[in-house]
């Protein structure tokens, strides 16, 4: 059986355990429940996938920054991308080996690249600035910074425009038409090594061709730096962006193999050491969102499922109007349609919209499927609301891998 199932009584499980279960046994709603054999499932995939090329999986942080989370994915053998220095500092303390991080970004700040050249992990240079900052940074430090280049390789992912990145005219990436003038700079300090190049398309892609045009591209460009000079060349990293199958209906969703192989002779040919930066293909089914229908109410011609988790919480169908299947953890009643909606003080503040399913009663367990990944990262004290308790189950077992937040917390900022 699947790590999220329903078992013969019509209740959710995740793994061995009844998620109704373990919301009897919280005081706290809504929750994160994570799978770990969901997680290493997922990162074998890529593992068997990248099989017979010297390769790097830097998981993307940004996805879930849970410290268990990524202890998991280090013990398994995994590197990591990381976007601001707090990332950085997750990566060190789940003891991530640097040799497989790359700090990415359009706007590290100059304290953050100095921690990331002493870390000694990859850096990619976004913009001119952020090469004379990293310049400036690992001539403080006295260390040279392994540097690799982020290119826009202009294609299109064919994805919402909040998460498309890899266009010309995006906030990230060097501008392709200056690229000698990055290789000039290069070579004139010491403390830069060029050890390779990087791109990322964009999120939730579900054509994998797009990959290859991308992978051909950038290729170009490799020859294009290797006849400056350059016999420093070491990693091509091609992005994150795999979609998944939110819809739950068994779309074909092009797996990491599929990507892989897409793609495998231009990686071949590039004859150097791939580097893959997938986040929601790692982390995004491995959770479900679990909150408590507070009520069920009719207004105008709409039904109303009314429960404790909100846009606060789980704001990508709020933000990108993204669907994530929805479903109850516990048996329900007659078929209805409703709409499913937070406490939020906002319109905006829904979970699902138009969603044929059992009607609950007060306080049967709702789950939103596919929320390991831009989840609980995403969460806001909006209407100071608390983020809520992430769990982990493991077979038999589940515990509480990061408490809720409390009132206290939040008031534990203020000067008095
Ligand atoms: N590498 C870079 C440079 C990235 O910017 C990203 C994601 C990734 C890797 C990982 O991409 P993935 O494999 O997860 O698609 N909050 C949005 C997604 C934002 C993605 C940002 N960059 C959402 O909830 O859909």
């Amino acid at each position: 059986t699947p790590p999220f199932s329903t078992d013969e009584d019509g209740y959710m499980t995740c793994e061995n355990v009844r998620i109704r279960d373990i919301q009897n046994d919280m005081d706290t709603s809504p929750m994160y429940i994570y799978s770990k054999e969901q997680l290493v499932n997922n990162y074998k995939a890529y593992e068997e996938a990248l099989k017979g090329l010297p390769s790097i999986i830097g998981y993307a942080i940004k996805a879930n920054n849970n410290l268990r989370i990524v202890e998991i994915l280090k013990d398994l053998g995994s590197g990591a991308v990381l976007v601001s220095g707090n990332e950085l500092r997750v990566a060190v303390k789940a003891g991530m080996d640097m040799t497989k991080t790359v700090f990415n970004g359009n706007g590290k700040t100059y304290q953050e690249l100095l921690y990331a050249v002493k870390c000694g992990c990859l850096i990619n240079i976004d913009s001119e600035f952020d090469l004379e900052h990293i310049v400036d940074a690992a001539k403080e430090v006295k260390k040279t910074a392994n540097v690799l280049i982020r290119i826009n390789p202009n294609v299109d992912p064919e994805v919402h425009p909040y998460v498309s990145t890899g266009l010309a005219g995006s906030k990230f990436g060097i501008r392709n038409s200056h690229l000698k003038w990055f290789l000039e700079r290069i070579k004139e300090e010491d403390v830069l090594s060029l050890v390779g190049v990087h791109c990322h398309l964009g999120s939730t892609i579900k054509k994998v061709d797009i990959f290859k045009d991308a992978a051909e591209i950038m290729l170009g460009f490799i020859n294009d730096i290797r006849s400056e000079g350059f016999d420093t060349l070491k990693y091509l990293n091609i992005g994150g962006g795999l979609g998944i199958d939110y819809e739950r209906i068994g779309e074909h969703i092009p797996r990491p193999i599929d990507l892989i192989n897409t793609i495998r002779p231009q990686l071949t040919e590039a004859g150097l050491t791939i580097i893959v930066e997938p986040g929601r293909s790692m982390v995004g089914n491995i959770a479900v969102f679990v909150s408590e229908v507070i009520g069920v109410k009719t207004s105008g011609s709409k039904n109303f499922i009314v429960t404790d988790g909100s846009m606060a919480e789980l704001i990508r169908p709020s933000l990108y109007d993204a669907y994530q299947f929805i479903c109850l953890t516990q048996p329900g009643g007659s078929i209805e349609t409703f709409d499913i909606v937070g406490p939020v003080c906002e319109s905006a503040d829904f979970l699902g919209k138009n969603r044929t399913m059992p009607t609950p009663v007060e306080g049967s367990g709702l789950a939103v499927m596919d929320a390991g990944a831009y989840c609980y990262v995403m969460a806001s004290n909006y209407n100071m609301k608390p983020r809520p308790a992430e769990i982990l189950v493991d077979g038999d077992e589940w515990r509480i891998i990061r408490r809720a937040e409390t009132f206290d917390d939040m008031m534990s900022l203020y000067d008095r």
